[in-house]
């Protein structure tokens, strides 16, 4: 996806609550304390960035990888302080359609924050860049993150054996297919 011809420059976006804006690298350290929690991480492919220097690395690695087209990573930040809280993003471009994912730190959850940015993203994704399909890919016990897709009338289609496989055990997992359309977001 080539984000010049829709930005000029990485979006910023005001909700309720939160900012989501472009990571910069005095995120870092925050990247990694919400990340060092198992209830952010458990099922998620990776444990996040476990030190500053890997939190550096994967900060300029998303930022990259929106000036090559690949990912749109938002850091979702508290609105008075700017602190980072959590991220969302679009990736896997592919024609017109893309994956969305999302962690928030456990000390903001259920407060209906991720769902304003949910409700954004899906936004830029479907009216902006003319998205037609996003979808979503969860372990069948990630209650929290498949009820969100539900609220957003994702529809659960399909059931995936052995699909993901962990970036850091190696453990094999079953996963969950969630898709929406454009002409089914509201
Ligand atoms: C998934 C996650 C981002 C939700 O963030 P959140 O800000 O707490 O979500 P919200 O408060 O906006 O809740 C949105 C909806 O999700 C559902 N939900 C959220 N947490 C839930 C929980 N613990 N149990 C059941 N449903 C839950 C509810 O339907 C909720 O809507 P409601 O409040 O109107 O009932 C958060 O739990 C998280 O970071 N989890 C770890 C990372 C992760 O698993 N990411 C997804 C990978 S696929």
């Amino acid at each position: 996806m080539n984000f010049a011809k829709f930005f000029n420059e990485f979006p910023v976006i005001e909700t309720k609550s939160v900012r989501l804006r472009k990571l910069r690298l005095e995120d870092a350290q925050q990247l990694v304390d919400y990340y060092s929690n198992e209830n952010v991480y458990r099922y998620l492919d990776w444990y996040g960035p476990e030190t500053l220097e890997r939190s550096y690395e994967v900060i300029n690695m998303w930022n990259e990888g929106y000036d090559e087209g690949w990912i749109i990573r938002f850091a979702v930040a508290d609105k008075e302080t700017d602190t980072i809280i959590g991220t969302i993003f679009l990736s896997e471009f592919e024609g017109k359609r893309a994956d969305i994912g999302y962690e928030l730190s456990e000390n903001y959850w259920r407060r209906g924050i991720m769902s304003e940015a949910v409700q954004e993203v899906l936004s830029l994704g479907f009216n902006q860049l003319g998205l037609t399909r996003i979808q979503a890919f969860v372990t069948g016990e990630n209650i929290a993150s498949k009820e969100m897709l539900e609220k957003f009338n994702f529809k659960e289609e399909g059931f995936l054996r052995k699909f993901e496989t962990h970036n850091v055990t190696d453990e094999i997992r079953d996963m969950f297919i969630y898709g929406l359309l454009n002409i089914e977001f509201k």
